[in-house]
């Protein structure tokens, strides 16, 4: 019995499946030039964000920003303001590199790791302003849904994780998805709803338009966008 009580906790079931996408060379080289610039690597101590990012701002951080041209397109428009983001899929992070290269990009880090554990592990207890999660992997078979990111447990991490007054931002063009997400924000005390949007692409809630985004419409998909609000 005390054995079982003295297990850590695992966790077995991931939001994402590591894809076997190979880097270009120009990604490739963009690691080895600038990963020390804007990367930082998955370890188990609590990152300072001032130390990270070289100074004292507000603090939004990114789940999944695939190849993170909107995510850069957002950092350079809002040069006051720090930026986190995380995506496992190591293309999309080079990718990301290259953009924020080209854009000048000097209030952003990327981390190539879980987002889970670096939320877990690096993130200091309200230091978040803000977590943007667009267009989540949707996951759409029912035997699938246990994989959705957006689940009771990671809003009590995110809850732990923002400032109060924080925001959570999220988006998806999933209608099933977004029944999910209302049921489970709806049901976490944590949280307060301040804006919801169901739109045809047009109205993104103070976000740019992302890869997944454009292909979703092109499906002729609907886009739902909330900004909940931590208590
Ligand atoms: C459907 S794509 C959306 C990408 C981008 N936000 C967009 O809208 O174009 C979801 C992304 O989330 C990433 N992802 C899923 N779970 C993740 C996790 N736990 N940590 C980091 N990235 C994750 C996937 O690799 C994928 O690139």
């Amino acid at each position: 019995m005390d054995d079982v009580k003295q297990k850590p906790f695992l966790r077995t079931i991931r939001s994402f499946v590591r894809r076997t996408g190979r880097l270009t060379p120009g990604q490739q080289n963009a690691f080895e030039r600038l990963w020390p610039k804007y990367g930082f690597d998955f370890s188990s101590e609590v990152i300072d964000p001032t130390v990270l990012l070289g100074r004292s701002a507000p603090l939004i951080l990114e789940i999944g920003f695939g190849n993170g041209e909107s995510l850069v397109e957002y950092a350079g428009k809002h040069r006051d303001v720090d930026f986190i983001g995380i995506e496992v899929h190591s293309p999309g992070v080079g990718h990301c590199l290259l953009q924020a290269e080209k854009e000048n990009i000097n209030n952003l880090r990327l981390s190539c790791h879980d987002a889970i554990e670096v939320l877990e592990q690096q993130i200091p207890d309200s230091g978040l302003q803000r977590l943007n999660l667009y267009f989540p992997d949707p996951w759409p078979k029912a035997r699938h849904h246990k994989r959705r990111i957006v689940q009771t447990e990671f809003l009590d991490l995110v809850a732990r994780k923002l400032a109060p007054g924080g925001t959570l931002n999220i988006a998806t063009d999933w209608e099933n998805y977004a029944e999910h997400i209302d049921l489970v924000m709806d049901d976490h005390g944590a949280f307060g709803l301040r804006e919801r949007r169901e739109h045809g692409g047009k109205r993104p809630l103070d976000r740019p338009a992302t890869k997944f985004e454009r292909r979703g419409l092109k499906l002729g998909h609907r886009i739902w966008d909330w900004e909940y609000v931590r208590l």
